[in-house]
Formats: structure tokens, C-alpha cells, sequence
């Protein structure tokens, strides 16, 4: 559970090498040339887009001159004011939804000609319909699945146009328990491919025999012949490369790898070895390459890479979850989608930060609530070591709300949960499918069928993961997806009180923290006594009735909603039993939408161990102190208080017996955990001045942690999580502004309004404060800081060059950061 530093080391090493792996090449859209093989073309820029209904714009000589040009990933949601009014509601985050047509025109070279093209979306949220030069290609309703459509019989080639025209209707409202967005929200591409070409989602490597000597490794692939007739034998062929791109498998000819060609899908399965394996785990993600070849008459059609990992694990009813042999805790954290003021569209920089936070606190393991996540979070988390729970629904046919995915599940479901698993069995961090979340369907016995009926369609494509589907009733008898038998995981969401009995309830059945906590808490707010536990709400209420009139919630740890608990109530639970293999905490980052325990005009949730914008809350610190072998001393709150109020005082830490704090030199005591405790406190009447913590083992320091009482606002500070950009349009920089005094203290309630001036190869991608009730646009030139803080994202152009930020406030001195675009 603790890495060393040296494992640490040994990651980041292992991160380096292994983020040389590369899936496809994609190529450009600018300068693109048809391959001999496979030609994949980034298809994000150049859309135009309406926001409203044009059902004309599907034809092909529509003209949109006067639509707006702009580059996908994108989505038309967090653009748009928050209001009370929107249909999505506070829920949804209080933007606007509705509908919005896509278009994009663009020309094939007449080399394309005899390829068979297809356009391959990421996600669309939601009800997309597809057209290419007015013919329909089809719609999806779900909003988070990935597919594709064949072009190939509508295209035209040389100068003659093209136009692809989507339309994307999230009008029908409410649909969703969370903010969805609303668009093109994740990427695009067009492929290119002989006629004779592995088909979408094509290939299934798994490890199903590992050890120290060789892994075995087993390759499936689908081979697609479109030209009718064309008889012969074709060979696939699969080398593997290791991180350093070293062949370590040279693939021959065999009987197994050899096809005899027929008109349609044809499917080879056979098994290499790989020597000496270098086990992908969480603390040495490793990945290897697969690069299958089709050659067919002696000339290769197609070549196609496949990204994976060779590791083992299990879920052991006494003794938990172990990772190649390993025992380990599986900490996770589950997530939405959104990554805050970038709404829904996804961004791999901002994707990249999440997880760096994440794992910096020690966490280890993501729960795609309630989705199938974008293709790029599966890459990260192989790539920088995150176990999955990869889930598919918030609901089956009972509907949660009136216009969500339970309108479309019985003719969708088949569909939609196959793609999921063709799309991302491949992935080394996906050890765990969740077939739903709190389905309504455990109290019926409906359960028992539609269980079975998902897990059936899970297992006929990968019988390598255990399935899941997190479950709130927790009388067996009652729990009819408990009771189908179809899962291999018990998947519990909250009533943490039934886990030390879980054994017993459950005879023979393995544990999954699936959703924990529920906490609550604003970055920088503090509610006293610390020791008093709110549930807000209660049982029976929507919203707390008699909350902080400025909608903030206490970071102590000392508010969580009914059905949940505190961070501490829960993980000191967990911590205790071998046999609870691990936890989901509810959430790792605040999302928009879902602002329990408040209404309007609050409109992102309180759930988060970081906020919104980023900035970890206290609790990060209790995770990391208990998660990592990191020195961790963290005390909190601020010190700038009403004198003579009585204040609690806590600290996190590890690595260390005691702590003593002073103030203004004066001791306030040592304190030390007992066991059991996740943290200290002291009951301090306050004093301006500074306050000293120290933190020793055997008498010697470890950690010295001050916090001056703060002046006035005087002046601003700017750091960036990044000094060097890509120049490719879509890298950003995470600028964090603090308002600090004449003496460099942060001022812990400073909110004052910020301007941004950017200049050069850059621009502003939003900006954020964390705060759950702040109604100012993400996307303006200005915020207002919350707590002492605000974030900026800076987005590369594709040029190289300079970026210049300099952010201002009315009577402080302005703040200046230059960074560079390569
Ligand atoms: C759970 C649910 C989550 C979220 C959470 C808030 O019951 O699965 O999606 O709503 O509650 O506490």
C-alpha cells in the first residue's frame, strides 16, 4: 500500500518509457497522404457548428457560411450562462442543453479511391444522427459510447466535396443525474483501409498463463474482406515490441496465424510467448506493442497496433485483491466525466492533471462513474498506473429520470455494452466491468434476467475480468441482481456498516467498495466544532434545510449526506479488513451538477477530495498520508480568525510519532495519534500570530509546517503546472493565481475580482474557482478568486512561441507568467 520512494523513482522511469508507446499514428488532417495500409486522420478541426435546429443542414449544398468554425472536442454546454431556468436543472449543472448541428467539409485525394472510409466517433452526447453527402449513416442515443460508420459507398473523390452533417439532440430534458454536456464532445477520426483490413476494434490480446519465465500470450484478431469473391490465404502476423520499442517476438507463418479468405469477417486466435514479461502494475505500468500484419499475395494490407499489458490479479474471498501475487488495496476514486471549466470536452492535458493529482495522493484505481470513459483516460490510466472499474449504466429500463438511457435500453443495450468491451478489453488497467450502477432493478426480479442477460453479453466477449454492478440493498434476500448469480463481484455502494459482517451476509461471495463516502465539503470553509458530524441532508430531506447561507459546506471532514459518511468513518473501516479488497470513493474531484446538499445557485457538487478547479481540499492530505510513504504534515484551517474564538486545529501526517503545535512560540501541546486515528486536533482560542506544527520521529524533526495570520490582499502570484507547451492547439498549462499579502501569505478568504490579458501562442481555456456556487461563465476573460485562489488553463496554439499571462485586481499589484509553446 505504501510505495517507497524508490518504487516512485522506478514509475516515473517506467511512465517515461512506457508513454513512448504509441497506439496508431494519427496523421494530420492538413497534410495527409494516403497509406499503403491504414491511414488515420485527426478529424477534429474545421466543423461548423449551430447551435438550434436546421433540419436542412443535413443536405449536402447546404450552405453554412455563417455557422461558426471551430475545432472539436467540443461542447455547447459550458459556454452558456447558468441559470435556474435551464431544463437540465441544478442536477445537470444549470447550463443549457438543446440541440446543435455539426458540419464539416472537406475533399478525398482520388489515391483514396478503392479504400474502404470510415468516420469513427469517440462520443456524442446524445441522439446523434449522421449523414455524409445526404445519405443517413445513423443515429446513437447513447451519449458516451463510441462508433463508427462506413462511408465508403457515399464518398467522392479529387475536387469534388464532401460533408459530413451530425446532428446532436440533448433537448429532451431532464436526462441525466450529472452534467452530460452537450456535443461533439470527444474526438473524431477517418480511416483509411484496404479492402482486406482487421476490422474496427479488431484485436484481443490476453495473458492468460504469466510467470516469471514467459507469459503466454493469446491474439485474436478480425479480419475484414470487402471484396467480394477474393479467395487465396492471407497471414497475420503479430511481433511485439516492449516499451523501448525492442522486438522481443518476431512472428512466423504458422497453421494458426494462416487464413483461408472468405467474403466478410474471418477470425484467427492463436498464442505467442513473450520471455522474461515485464508485469504492468500500478507502481510500473508497463506496456507492450503489438503490431499485427495482414499480408495477403505476399504485400502487407494492414498493419494495426495494439497497446497491452502482461499482468495477473485476483479477488480472494479471505485476503482481498492481489496484483501479480501482490497484495494490494484497490483506493480508488470514482469520476464523472467533466473536467470543470472545460465542460465535457476532453482534453488529454486536463485528463493528465486529474490523474497526476490522484496519484499523488496515493490513490491507485478510477471508477468511470456511470459511463464508458473517453479512449484517452484508458490510455492514461495503462500508461500512468490506474486500475478500472469501467462501468456502462446508471439505469437499465427503469428510468432514474424521465428522458434518460431507459428509453432506449432494450434496443440498445446489446449494442451499446458490446462496443464498450470491444472497444476497451485491450487495456492492462481494466481489471473490473460494471454492468450498472444502483440499478432500480435489484428490487425486482426483472434483476435476475437483465443481469444475467449483460453479464452473458460481458463474458462472451471477455471472460478475463470479474463483473460487478454496485448495489445499495443489502438484505440478500431482497437484492435480485445479488440473487441472479451473475456477478463474480459484490459491488456495495455505502452502508459501510455491513462490512465487517460482509463474509457472513455474503457466504462465499468477494467484496468491492464500488461507491464510498459521500462527504461533502467547499475548499477553504470551516464549520466548528470539527468533532460534530452533520448529515446534510437528513433522511427525508432534498436539501439541508438550515445550511451556510453562502452555500459552503465545512472542509473538516465533518459533513457527509445521509446515505454516505465522512472520509474517516468509512476508511477506517476498510483499512482494517484484508477481505475488503478496496474502495471507490465518492468522488476524487467535485463535478458539475449534483450540488447536494444545496439548491440554486449552487450547481456543482461538494463531493470532491479536490474541487473543481483542482485544488485538493484537507482531506487530500489524510489520504496521502495514510496512501503513500510520502512525508506528509498538513494543518489546517488558516489563521486568520475573530480573536478569542476557539478553534479546532488539526493536522495529518505520517512517518512520524507525534506532533507538537505553537502558537506564537507558545506550545499547544503534542499530540499523537492512537490507533486507529487518522488525524490530531487541538482546541486553540485564537490569536493572531503564526502557528508552528512539528512533526518527529524518535525525537527527530520530519516536517515543520507555519501559518501566518494573513494581511490584506497585496499582490498576485502565478504558478503554472507546465513552463513548456505542445504546439498542437490542444496542450494547456494549469496557471494557479494566489492573492497573497505584503508578506507572501496566502489570504484565505480573498475573492477578488481577476483579469486575464494573454498574448502570443496562447489563449485562455476557462478559468475556475473551485467554488460550488459561483455563477460567474468559465469561459470569460475575467474571475473572481475564491479563498484565496483561482485557476487559469492556457491553451498552445499550433504555432511556437512565447505565451504571456499577466492577470490583474484593483489595488494589487498584477501577477505576470510567461511560458512557451514548442
Ligand atoms: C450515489 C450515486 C452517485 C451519486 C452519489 C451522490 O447514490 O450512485 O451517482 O449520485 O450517490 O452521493
Amino acid at each position: 500500500m505504501k510505495p517507497s520512494y524508490y518504487i516512485l523513482l522506478f514509475v516515473l522511469f517506467y511512465t517515461h518509457l512506457a508513454s513512448a508507446q504509441k497506439a496508431q499514428e494519427l496523421s494530420k488532417e492538413a497534410d495527409w497522404t494516403v497509406d499503403k495500409q491504414r491511414t488515420i486522420i485527426d478529424f477534429d478541426k474545421n466543423w461548423k457548428f449551430y447551435l438550434g435546429d436546421t433540419a436542412i443542414a443535413k443536405e449536402p449544398g447546404f450552405n453554412d457560411g455563417q455557422w461558426r468554425t471551430l475545432t472539436l472536442p467540443h461542447d455547447w454546454s459550458i459556454e452558456g450562462d447558468f441559470s435556474e431556468t435551464n431544463p437540465g436543472t441544478t442536477n445537470e449543472g444549470a447550463l443549457p442543453t438543446g440541440i446543435g448541428w455539426y458540419r464539416k467539409t472537406f475533399t478525398l485525394p482520388a489515391e483514396a479511391k478503392g479504400k474502404n472510409i470510415s468516420v469513427e466517433f469517440d462520443g456524442v452526447y446524445r441522439y446523434s444522427e449522421v449523414w455524409i453527402n445526404g445519405h443517413y449513416l445513423g443515429k446513437r442515443p447513447n451519449g458516451y459510447v463510441s462508433f463508427s460508420y462506413d462511408c465508403t459507398p457515399y464518398c467522392n473523390y479529387g475536387s469534388e466535396k464532401n460533408v459530413i452533417a451530425v446532428k446532436v439532440d440533448n433537448s429532451a430534458q431532464p436526462n441525466s443525474r450529472w452534467y452530460s454536456g452537450s456535443g461533439i464532445y470527444r474526438n473524431v477520426r477517418l480511416v483509411l483501409t484496404n479492402k482486406i483490413a482487421i476490422d474496427h476494434w479488431g484485436t484481443f490480446i490476453t495473458t492468460p498463463e504469466v510467470n516469471k519465465k514467459d507469459a503466454k500470450v493469446n491474439i485474436r484478431v478480425v479480419v475484414n474482406n470487402s471484396t467480394p469473391g477474393k479467395a487465396g490465404f492471407g497471414i497475420a502476423f503479430t511481433d511485439i515490441y516492449d516499451a523501448s520499442d525492442k522486438l522481443v517476438y518476431a512472428d512466423k507463418p504458422s497453421a494458426e496465424n494462416t487464413i483461408r479468405l472468405s467474403d466478410g469477417k474471418m477470425n484467427i486466435n492463436y498464442t505467442v510467448r513473450v520471455a522474461a514479461p515485464k508485469l504492468w502494475s500500478v507502481d510500473r505500468p508497463y506496456l507492450y506493442k503489438a503490431v499485427t500484419r495482414i499480408v495477403v499475395d505476399g504485400e502487407t494490407v494492414d498493419k494495426y497496433t495494439t497497446l497491452f499489458g502482461i499482468r495477473y490479479f485476483a479477488f480472494d474471498i479471505q485476503k482481498g485483491f492481489s496484483l501479480n501475487g501482490e497484495p494490494t488495496k484497490i483506493l480508488g476514486v470514482c469520476m464523472h466525466h467533466d473536467l470543470g471549466a472545460l465542460g465535457a470536452a476532453v482534453n488529454v492535458a486536463a485528463l493528465q492533471r486529474q490523474l497526476q493529482l490522484l496519484k499523488d495522493m496515493g490513490c491507485n484505481a478510477i471508477r468511470t462513474s456511470h459511463n464508458p470513459p473517453a479512449p484517452e483516460l484508458l490510455d492514461l490510466c495503462d500508461k500512468m498506473g490506474f486500475i478500472v472499474m469501467d462501468e456502462a449504466f446508471d439505469m437499465w429500463r427503469k428510468k432514474k429520470n424521465k428522458y434518460d438511457y431507459s428509453l432506449d435500453f432494450e434496443q440498445w443495450r446489446e449494442q451499446d455494452l458490446q462496443d464498450q468491451i470491444k472497444r476497451d478489453r485491450n487495456h492492462p488497467c481494466i481489471l473490473i466491468w460494471s454492468i450498472g450502477n444502483e440499478i432500480r432493478e435489484q428490487f425486482d426480479s426483472t434483476g435476475i434476467t437483465i443481469a444475467r442477460q449483460l453479464a452473458g453479453i460481458v463474458k462472451q466477449l471477455d471472460s478475463t475480468r470479474p463483473i460487478t454492478s454496485a448495489l445499495t440493498e443489502t438484505d440478500t434476500a431482497k437484492n435480485f441482481i445479488y440473487r441472479s448469480g451473475a456477478l463474480d463481484l459484490i459491488g456495495l455502494n455505502y452502508n459501510q456498516q455491513v462490512y465487517p459482517d460482509f463474509l457472513k451476509r455474503y457466504p462465499g461471495k468477494k467484496f468491492i467498495g464500488s461507491e464510498t463516502m459521500s462527504a461533502l465539503e467547499t475548499r477553504g470553509h470551516y464549520d466548528m466544532p470539527s468533532d460534530s458530524i452533520r448529515r446534510w441532508p437528513l433522511k427525508g430531506q432534498k436539501f439541508v434545510p438550515d445550511g451556510n447561507p453562502d452555500y459552503t459546506v465545512s472542509a473538516y471532514d465533518n459533513v457527509s449526506a445521509y446515505w454516505g459518511s465522512t472520509h474517516e468513518e468509512t476508511w477506517k473501516i476498510v483499512k482494517q479488513y484484508d477481505f475488503l479488497s478496496g474502495l471507490f470513493i465518492w468522488t476524487g474531484f467535485d463535478y458539475l451538477g449534483e450540488p447536494t446538499p444545496y439548491p440554486w445557485p449552487a450547481r456543482s457538487s461538494y463531493f470532491g477530495i479536490i474541487d473543481l478547479a483542482g485544488f485538493p481540499k484537507d482531506v487530500y492530505y489524510m489520504y496521502q498520508s495514510e496512501w503513500t510513504d510520502q512525508p506528509v504534515l498538513h494543518v489546517f484551517p488558516h489563521w486568520n480568525w475573530p480573536t478569542g474564538k476557539v478553534v479546532d486545529v488539526w493536522a495529518y501526517y505520517n512517518n512520524a510519532d507525534e506532533v507538537e503545535l505553537f502558537l506564537n512560540d507558545k506550545s499547544l501541546g503534542v499530540r499523537k495519534k492512537q490507533p486507529g486515528d487518522v488525524h490530531v486536533q487541538w482546541r486553540v482560542t485564537y490569536e493572531p500570530g503564526t502557528l508552528k506544527a512539528v512533526s518527529r520521529k524518535k525525537g527527530k524533526t520530519i516536517l515543520t509546517k507555519t501559518i501566518n495570520t494573513a494581511g490584506q490582499p497585496a499582490r498576485l502570484e502565478l504558478t503554472s503546472d507546465k513552463k513548456i507547451l505542445h504546439a498542437d492547439g490542444k496542450d494547456i498549462a494549469f496557471v494557479t493565481v494566489k492573492i497573497l499579502d505584503v508578506n507572501g501569505n496566502i489570504v484565505p478568504d480573498a475573492d477578488n475580482k481577476l483579469t486575464f490579458e494573454i498574448n502570443g501562442e496562447g489563449i485562455i481555456a476557462g478559468s475556475d474557482n473551485g467554488y460550488q456556487a459561483d455563477l460567474e461563465s468559465f469561459k470569460g476573460p475575467s474571475h473572481k478568486a475564491y479563498n484565496g485562489l483561482c485557476l487559469i488553463m492556457v491553451q498552445a496554439t499550433e504555432k511556437t512561441g512565447a505565451i504571456h499571462l499577466t492577470v490583474k485586481a484593483p489595488g494589487l499589484s498584477s501577477g505576470n507568467i510567461q511560458l512557451q509553446t514548442k
